[in-house]
């Protein structure tokens, strides 16, 4: 039954709700059938490819609340940074002579960065050379994304986090979901390549609304998705729920892999923490892309939206030749173009 299910879907066949929190609550042995068909779907479209970004966590300066994050504003407990626009260009120059070809740029809800900055930042690093710019700094005007998409760049990530209205409303007391969606619509408006995503094992959440969050990424018809675990962060509200399930997770990515098909799909550094060995999983069941940091090691520390570990201090170049060496030991091959979004 999950075998001719899944085959089915590998053909294009679109699950019933219950289909989906079926393959959801599939155990170990069930879900390698549900691996291997979004890795099936993987390989029809990227083959062994996959795709390393380069993250610049430049500010870790918030003014929303999310009461899952440890960068909210409430959290008085840690010590803020924010990078100059120079260290920023500094850092992205550094990553692209490792061999970098997309760089995303992300930020706390910011506004100490203004329009005229973030885009002298965008055309500087432009002007290096061509890679791939992808912004993740959250909501903004309609003015900034349109000014910033003007100045170069190319993406624009920014999660949808849940498809419960209600769950998303209590979770975000600064915004809400109907903001959310209407900043998603400008950016593909405006020509971004755009990726969303969520959480997976938020309190409150259920498989079904699991399903929901794949299908709303459908209806995005996103170019990217970021789907990774909730990871609980002791100074927040939800500090002592319990983590997401790693599995789960894992389980998540596939199904979205097998519908939605065409968004690259991260395996998230959030599920590399939680669950290092399920992060590798997901390459083999539907994620092409691994995001690697790239700022100095002392912001690294302080940008703590979840509890994570900090590895030993080496350069950019190294850091990547190590990352390369452990996904081809995988048996993937590590992409030397931008990855862009694929149309099919
Ligand atoms: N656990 C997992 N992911 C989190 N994010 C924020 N806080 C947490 C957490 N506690 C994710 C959100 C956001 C991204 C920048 O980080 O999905 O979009």
């Amino acid at each position: 039954e999950i075998r001719e299910l899944v085959s089915s879907m590998v053909g294009g066949y679109l699950p019933t709700m219950d289909e989906m929190e079926f393959l959801l609550s599939l155990d170990w042995e069930g879900a390698q059938v549900l691996l291997e068909g979004a890795r099936k779907v993987k390989e029809e479209l990227f083959g062994p490819e996959v795709h390393i970004r380069g993250i610049i966590e430049f500010s870790s300066h918030c003014s929303g609340r999310c009461l899952y994050c440890g960068l909210r504003a409430d959290n008085r407990d840690l010590a803020r940074y924010r990078m100059e626009e120079e260290e920023i260009v500094r850092c992205a120059e550094e990553a692209i002579g490792a061999g970098y070809m997309s760089l995303v740029l992300q930020s706390g809800e910011d506004g100490w960065y203004d329009r005229w900055t973030l885009g002298r930042v965008i055309e500087r690093i432009k002007g290096i050379k061509d890679v791939a710019i992808t912004l993740s700094i959250g909501e903004r005007s309609y003015e900034d994304y349109r000014y910033l998409r003007q100045a170069g760049a190319d993406r624009f990530l920014m999660k949808h986090e849940t498809a419960d209205q209600g769950l998303y409303d209590r979770l975000h007391p600064h915004s809400s979901f109907r903001r959310r969606l209407e900043c998603l619509t400008q950016l593909k408006e405006l020509g971004y390549q755009v990726g969303s995503g969520f959480m997976v094992g938020l309190p409150g959440q259920t498989l079904r609304s699991i399903a929901r969050d794949v299908l709303l990424l459908k209806k995005l018809d996103v170019d990217m998705a970021g789907i990774g675990p909730f990871v609980p962060h002791p100074r927040t509200p939800l500090g002592d729920q319990p983590a997401g399930d790693p599995f789960l997770v894992l389980k998540t990515v596939a199904l979205a892999r097998l519908l939605l098909r065409r968004p690259h799909l991260p395996a998230t550094t959030a599920l590399g923490v939680l669950d290092r060995r399920m992060r590798d999983w997901a390459f083999h069941g539907g994620a092409n892309v691994v995001m690697q940091k790239l700022e100095p090691h002392r912001y690294r520390r302080l940008y703590d939206i979840y509890p994570k570990g900090v590895g030993e201090e080496r350069s950019i170049a190294e850091e990547r030749e190590e990352l390369e060496r452990a996904l081809e030991s995988m048996g993937l091959r590590v992409a030397r173009d931008r990855g862009d979004a694929v149309r099919v």
